[in-house]
């Protein structure tokens, strides 16, 4: 199991791929903490957990406020002490709206999730993780990281951003034993992606939709020891999507 004894915090856990995650960490040894806002999801990944007798605990956060997160974390680090691995994983999608569609709303609630989220999450932990002397940090970006048309102006602004964040951090922290590194998927089955035509991946050199599971697949590799000499990448799984 490549991830034993680890506790790993994954936020955007009710659905999609921080579900897929949640699942599949459990899978190779970890404890799970969930942060999401929505309750039911939650509920749901906790029934499943119970049932496996894993060690799960679930709390109902909005990852945009401060207040929410820190207490959260305090809460999380009462009942496991340390937390090893973070999943920054729950982000919104902005209609693929130009700039001239976007009005200060939406702008604000997509880098409010997106980009401050990680932010609000990562400093929280952050300290655990520096007195330690080690710990992972997984975000998820997207193929909207590099290329134009993945999302609308906020969404892609967003996801460029974490692609940043995602080296300084890297840079910031590694020698203080902690390696951050993202994965930049393309298109994904998952709530988010319902109402997107999977005909858009018809001209891909892989033709199909990618899978929840193939995203935290890859995260688990990115959480493991196994790819401690990667650092401060944003890693594309998107079949091809992007290949020029
Ligand atoms: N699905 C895709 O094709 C695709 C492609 C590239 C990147 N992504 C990114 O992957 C990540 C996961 O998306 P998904 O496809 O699994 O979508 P999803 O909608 O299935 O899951 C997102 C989860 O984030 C949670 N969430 C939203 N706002 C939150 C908040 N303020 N606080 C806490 N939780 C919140 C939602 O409740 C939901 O459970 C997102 O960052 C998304 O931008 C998705």
């Amino acid at each position: 199991m490549k991830l034993q004894n680890k506790v790993a915090l994954i936020t955007g856990a009710s659905s999609g791929m921080g579900r897929a995650q949640a699942k599949r960490f459990a899978k190779e040894g970890a404890d799970i903490i969930a942060f999401d806002v929505n309750k039911d999801g939650l509920q749901e990944l906790e029934d499943h957990f119970d049932s496996l007798d894993s060690n799960f605990l679930g709390l109902e956060v909005d990852i945009s406020d401060a207040q929410q997160v820190e207490s959260a974390v305090e809460k999380a680090l009462e009942r496991f002490k340390s937390i090893d691995i973070i999943s920054n994983t729950a982000g919104i999608l902005d209609d693929f709206s130009s700039l001239e569609d976007t009005d200060e709303e939406l702008w604000d609630s997509v880098f409010n999730v997106n980009i401050k989220g990680i932010y609000l999450v990562t400093k929280a932990v952050l300290p655990t993780m520096l007195k330690n002397k080690k710990g992972t940090i997984v975000n998820i970006a997207s193929i909207a990281g590099f290329v134009a048309g993945g999302g609308g102006a906020a969404y892609t602004s967003t996801k460029h951003a974490v692609v940043g964040l995602t080296k300084q951090l890297a840079y910031d922290y590694g020698q203080k034993g902690i390696k951050v590194n993202a994965i930049a998927p393309g298109y994904i089955n998952t709530s988010m992606t319902e109402d997107v035509d999977p005909s858009l991946t018809d001209d891909l050199p892989e033709p199909r939709p990618g899978e929840a599971e193939e995203i935290a697949d890859l995260a688990v590799f990115l959480a493991s020891e196994q790819s401690d000499y990667i650092r401060g990448e944003t890693i594309k799984i998107d079949g091809g999507w992007t290949t020029d």
